[in-house]
């Protein structure tokens, strides 16, 4: 009985532990969807979690320090380099977020993907964000220092479906007026989809009901080995026993 409840006990927590983390911590949204921007960009962040009815208030920390800001959403105007760093949020019915990192660089070119760690199969994109979306020509988009993409007017570079080996530092140059600007290059990551699934799979192991069919089968083994055994021990002292009155009655 035991055995059984122990997973079912397991589940629970598990699926009460999921439970918790989809209804009760709030979660920070970008818009746009960047998590590194150019100076004099702008950034909303939002934060979405549950309000009780007498308080709307919402506490935002940036870098671990609690700001004064209480809207639901943190509007950053004109970004500058002090605004990177970790931001966090809570709403009266929600736990802390978890952190959101924001980059603010100083350049004239940015290289922005929509995800750096990429499953196969999945689009990769890329922007070549320009600074206050000064107008670049003769975009070229580069993994490990080799060309890969030319536009004559700048556009995204979009790989349908990544394969392992669109892995790589990606980093993208232009013509801005008579100057030829580079970006900072960055790395994009593309894994198997296999390694999330072990990540899922991870959550829920199949070893409850290993160790359970284990400990059955040994419990069934020990318990048939030692009806055997008792039954020989039986049968051999009977014998003895036997043997001994044969014994006894010789002389
Ligand atoms: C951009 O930010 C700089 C400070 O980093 C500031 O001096 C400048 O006024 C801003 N430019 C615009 C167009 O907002
Ligand atoms: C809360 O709601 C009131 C009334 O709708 C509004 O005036 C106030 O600005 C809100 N406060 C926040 C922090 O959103
Ligand atoms: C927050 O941390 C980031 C990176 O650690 C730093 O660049 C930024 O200046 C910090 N800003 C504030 C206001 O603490
Ligand atoms: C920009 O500079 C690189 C070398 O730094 C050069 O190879 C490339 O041709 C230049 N691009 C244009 C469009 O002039």
């Amino acid at each position: 009985m035991w055995q059984l409840l122990r997973p079912a006990a397991l589940l629970l927590l598990v699926s009460a532990d999921t439970r918790a983390a989809d209804f009760s911590k709030a979660v920070v949204l970008l818009d746009p969807q960047w998590d590194r921007v150019l100076r004099n960009d702008s950034v909303t962040l939002t934060c979405q979690g549950a309000y009780p009815v007498e308080d709307n208030s919402t506490k935002w920390w940036h870098n671990g320090t609690l700001t004064s800001k209480q809207t639901s959403s943190y509007f950053i105007a004109d970004a500058q380099v002090e605004d990177s760093g970790k931001y966090k949020c809570q709403t009266g019915l929600s736990a802390p977020s978890d952190p959101v990192k924001l980059e603010v660089h100083v350049g004239w070119l940015l290289l922005q993907p929509t995800q750096r760690v990429v499953n196969a199969g999945e689009p990769i994109q890329l922007k070549c964000h320009s600074w206050k979306k000064t107008p670049v020509v003769k975009v070229q988009y580069f993994q490990n220092g080799r060309g890969k993409k030319f536009f004559h007017w700048n556009s995204d570079f979009r790989i349908p479906k990544a394969k392992l080996e669109d892995s790589g530092s990606y980093f993208c140059r232009g013509i801005i007026g008579t100057k030829n600007e580079s970006s900072e290059s960055v790395q994009i990551t593309v894994v198997q989809d296999l390694e999330t699934l072990q990540t899922v799979s991870s959550f829920f192991p199949p070893w409850h009901q290993i160790t359970f069919c284990l400990v059955m089968g040994l419990l069934f083994a020990v318990d048939t080995g030692l009806y055997f055994s008792v039954q020989r021990d039986l049968r051999n002292s009977k014998e003895w026993r036997d043997g001994k009155v044969t014994w006894s009655k010789d002389p």
